[in-house]
């Protein structure tokens, strides 16, 4: 077909669409959420009041907040069948396969937001019904979330489940599902409990990833929401994206000490390993959560004790940020040694991704709806490709072939 352009190899410049939700500014180290700065957010705002934002593209009044909130949590409770579908799964699982599997599990008990039975969008623009049905599956994929990520780890405790709890906070309730005894005077630590939604909330959105890419990719045909988020959260799984807050830790563990550490960056530099928590396809100067995720660290370390891992991650954070190869290459550090404070938490290692899919899944679906009520409507996602293949050739017999 005439006019095609390749992209270049992993869409590095190629832009798919119009969006009013997030900006980065990969020059600037900046990241704005509806033209509001992370750095503003992350001290002034919440979780769930930066994920309506994101949703609905403007800070909520007092009511809409109530309204959200309530909405939101009411929704957190997850139906009672779904204790089977948890139990189904070996002890020694993954959590993010458990996790990618529940959202689709999920979907299967909401026919009415599936437009594969209707056979077209349900969702349309200034409908109101549909508007509210929309709503209404956006406050249960996000109010179940947390429910679902605290089943998914406490099947492989082998430990009951807990109905989430009322009059929490969503991260509050969210930690008192993970780690509640039975006793009811169980509240998380204030400190530890800021500190999570703090990270929710730098870990919300971030434009078009992988991730946000896939949901769209999916939700483009017109599948319902449940299974295009359970798709993100596949792709989420990946230790080039999601999975590298998990890859951070067993990459220091495996350093040990920090006088491993130039051995260590030699071996990045011949390529025999991979220094997860730096990159970014588009900062290319720092990452601005880095800074966030260094001060919630700070915070926590305080209650909990430091990381014996940290002297590992500062020496390595030192040589690599004055390392000619990672400096010509504008490699700094991203998100994802948040990994240390989730370990500081208490939190198991391979349960790190899904800390990084229960507030990611408030931008995937940012990006869902607005795709969903874009003027003109859904158009699916059909690249085309450029053939490079084999000339037109007959078929041999198998008898012929030498
Ligand atoms: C997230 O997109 C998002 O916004 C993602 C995210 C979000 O919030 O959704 O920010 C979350 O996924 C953060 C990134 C987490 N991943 C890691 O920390 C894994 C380690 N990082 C790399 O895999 C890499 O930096 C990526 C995947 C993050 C970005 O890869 P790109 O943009 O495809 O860059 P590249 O691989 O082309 O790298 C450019 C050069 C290459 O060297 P040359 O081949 O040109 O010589 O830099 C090198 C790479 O080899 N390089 C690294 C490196 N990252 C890039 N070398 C060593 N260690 C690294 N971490």
């Amino acid at each position: 077909p005439r006019g095609l352009r390749v992209a270049d190899r992993g869409f590095l410049n190629t832009a798919v669409l119009r969006s009013e939700i997030t900006y980065i500014d990969g020059d600037n180290g900046g990241w704005f959420v509806r033209g509001y700065p992370i750095e503003q957010l992350a001290i002034h705002s919440s979780h769930l009041e930066t994920a309506y934002l994101l949703i609905y593209g403007s800070l909520p009044t007092k009511t809409q907040f109530d309204v959200w909130q309530k909405e939101v949590m009411h929704h957190s409770v997850v139906h009672a069948d779904a204790e089977q579908f948890f139990r189904s799964f070996r002890y020694d699982a993954h959590p993010m396969a458990i996790l990618t599997s529940a959202f689709a599990y999920l979907g299967s008990y909401y026919s009415e937001a599936n437009p594969s039975l209707q056979g077209q969008n349900i969702f349309t623009k200034g409908d109101k019904r549909s508007l509210a049905l929309m709503d209404k599956q956006i406050y249960r994929l996000i109010g179940k979330a947390t429910t679902l990520a605290a089943m998914a780890y406490r099947v492989r405790q082998g430990r009951q489940f807990v109905t989430p709890p009322t009059g929490l906070s969503y991260a509050g309730s969210f930690l008192y599902q993970m780690d509640h005894l039975g006793e009811e005077k169980y509240r998380p630590n204030p400190v530890l409990e800021r500190a999570l939604d703090v990270l929710f909330l730098l870990h919300a959105d971030h434009e078009l990833n992988a991730s946000a890419t896939t949901v769209l990719q999916t939700g483009s045909s017109l599948v319902d929401p449940y299974s295009a988020i359970a798709a993100g959260c596949a792709s989420l799984y990946g230790p080039l994206h999601g999975g590298a807050n998990e890859a951070v830790i067993r990459m220091l563990i495996s350093i040990g000490k920090p006088e491993n550490v130039p051995a260590f960056i030699e071996a990045v530099k011949k390529r025999e390993k991979v220094l997860s928590g730096f990159g970014h396809r588009v900062y290319k100067t720092s990452d601005p959560r880095s800074f966030i995720v260094r001060k919630t660290a700070d915070e926590v370390f305080k209650v909990t004790g430091k990381d014996e891992l940290l002297e590992t991650a500062m020496a390595l954070h030192e040589a690599a940020m004055k390392d000619e190869y990672f400096v010509s290459r504008k490699l700094a550090p991203n998100v994802d040694f948040c990994g240390l404070i989730y370990r500081a938490m208490g939190f198991p290692l391979d349960f790190f991704p899904v800390l990084f899919v229960v507030p990611r899944v408030v931008g995937w679906l940012a990006h869902w709806r607005q795709m969903m009520l874009q003027d003109g409507g859904v158009k699916i996602w059909r690249p085309r490709q450029i053939y490079v293949g084999a000339g037109k050739r007959d078929y041999v017999q198998l008898a012929e072939r030498v």
